[in-house]
């Protein structure tokens, strides 16, 4: 799988950065192309030369080739690479690179990269137990970035828990399973909607609700990850997407059916996670509505159901995938939408779940699909429910 891959190895200064001869060896028995960047650090570790024998290229550590008076372009690098994995990624790496600080070639590569970036964590477990740390390793898989496991066992304090680097093979075995995964999805044309919809009462007011956009934005950058080009059709939120997303910003969810009805056509995969307001004032005052009176009263009328619309829409061969915010009868209620709607699967979010909603990190689904198969998953990060997300896709792809 990893043949005639460019993958370009990071190696900071963990102990762990033994292990990188052993990756490069097994990149290039797989018939990658390997190049390996490395911090001064991580040269009391291993040695340049072993890692630029091994793979058969020069180690970078600088940003200029001092003797010659050129500079290691990490443009170049970052555009090179189908694979940048950064192994071991120490404490201080993954802080800077959830910083944007980018105080060494490998940082500034980082920053320019545009394939799959997976990144092995590798300290002491108080180190990676700490707050700072998995703070900073959620906002690198915001990012789309790849963190992989780490081990349990023996540390090099002597200490032993979580954080040891995985092992090269198994490493080796992650990469090449994302790969598969990444190829299935490669040139899938796949819109989704996001956030929620801003209806106008007048210049300063609106309806709206409490969406952040969170849940649709990491299924955007999922899908991007796995080569899909991805179309984001967003409500108002303060949310920012990697820039191999094309982004379309709406405000009303009259505007946001016009631009993911004219969209569909085009489309392999929908998914529909925007928080659509399902009513809008009947008229829109011109001016601000001035206070008089003790009531005030307003008339909304329906608004046009996306979703439907697509169901109706839908060739054999596009997938629509559809989101329900339920209170009660949660699944009775999932199903019935899953049906009327004519969807491939509904992601349901139960409000009854701590921790899963509008206003969280976290979020807790049920898939159910249209054959009737019914997943529970745990509460996890928004960023692993897109995962989940997707990989339900490319099971439904491939049935
Ligand atoms: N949706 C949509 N257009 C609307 C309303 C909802 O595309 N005008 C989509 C949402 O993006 C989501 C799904 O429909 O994927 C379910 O939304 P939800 O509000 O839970 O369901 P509704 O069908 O609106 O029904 P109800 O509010 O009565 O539960």
């Amino acid at each position: 799988m990893l043949k005639g891959k460019k993958i370009l190895l990071g190696v900071t200064g963990s102990i762990a950065a033994f292990k990188a001869p052993a990756l490069v060896r097994l990149f290039v028995k797989q018939g990658a192309e390997v190049k390996v960047l490395m911090t001064d650090e991580a040269k009391h570790f291993v040695s340049p030369l072993t890692l630029s024998t091994l793979s058969k290229n020069a180690v970078i550590s600088t940003f200029v080739k001092t003797n010659e008076g050129v500079w290691n372009s990490h443009v170049e690098l970052g555009l090179w690479a189908d694979i940048f994995l950064i192994a071991p990624a120490t404490a201080n790496t993954i802080g800077k690179m959830a910083h944007g600080i980018c105080d060494n070639i490998l940082l500034a590569t980082y920053l320019s990269a545009k394939c799959n970036v997976y990144v092995a964590p590798a300290m002491d477990a108080d180190m990676f137990a700490h707050p700072s740390t998995q703070n900073n390793l959620q906002m690198l898989r915001d990012f789309g970035n790849i963190i992989l496991p780490v081990g349990d066992g023996e540390l090099a304090s002597g200490l032993s828990g979580e954080g040891r680097m995985l092992e090269p093979e198994e490493i080796l075995e992650l990469l090449i399973h994302t790969t598969q995964a990444t190829e299935k999805l490669k040139g899938k044309k796949v819109l989704v909607t996001a956030g929620p919809t801003h209806e106008s009462i007048d210049p300063v007011r609106f309806i709206g609700n409490h969406s952040s956009g969170r849940m649709g934005f990491a299924i955007a950058e999922e899908f991007a990850r796995h080569g899909a080009q991805v179309t984001l059709i967003s409500g108002p939120t303060e949310m920012h997407q990697s820039n191999n997303i094309k982004r379309i910003d709406v405000t009303s969810a009259e505007e946001m059916y016009e631009k993911t009805v004219k969209q569909f056509d085009k489309t392999d995969i929908a998914v529909m996670s925007a928080a659509v307001a399902d009513y809008a004032p009947e008229k829109v005052s011109i001016t601000k509505i001035k206070k008089s009176g003790n009531e005030l009263h307003l008339k909304l009328k329906k608004t046009k159901d996306i979703l439907a619309e697509l169901g109706r829409m839908k060739n054999k061969k596009q997938l629509l995938i559809g989101f329900a915010l339920e209170t009660d009868n949660e699944v009775e209620n999932a199903v019935k939408k899953l049906n009327a709607k004519n969807l491939d699967f509904i992601v349901l979010n139960s409000l009854k779940s701590k921790g899963a909603g509008f206003a969280h990190q976290t979020n807790k689904i049920t898939i159910i699909d249209k054959k009737g198969n019914k997943t529970d998953y745990k509460l996890k990060s928004k960023s692993e429910v897109a995962q989940d997300i997707v990989h339900k896709v490319i099971s439904m792809m491939h049935a």
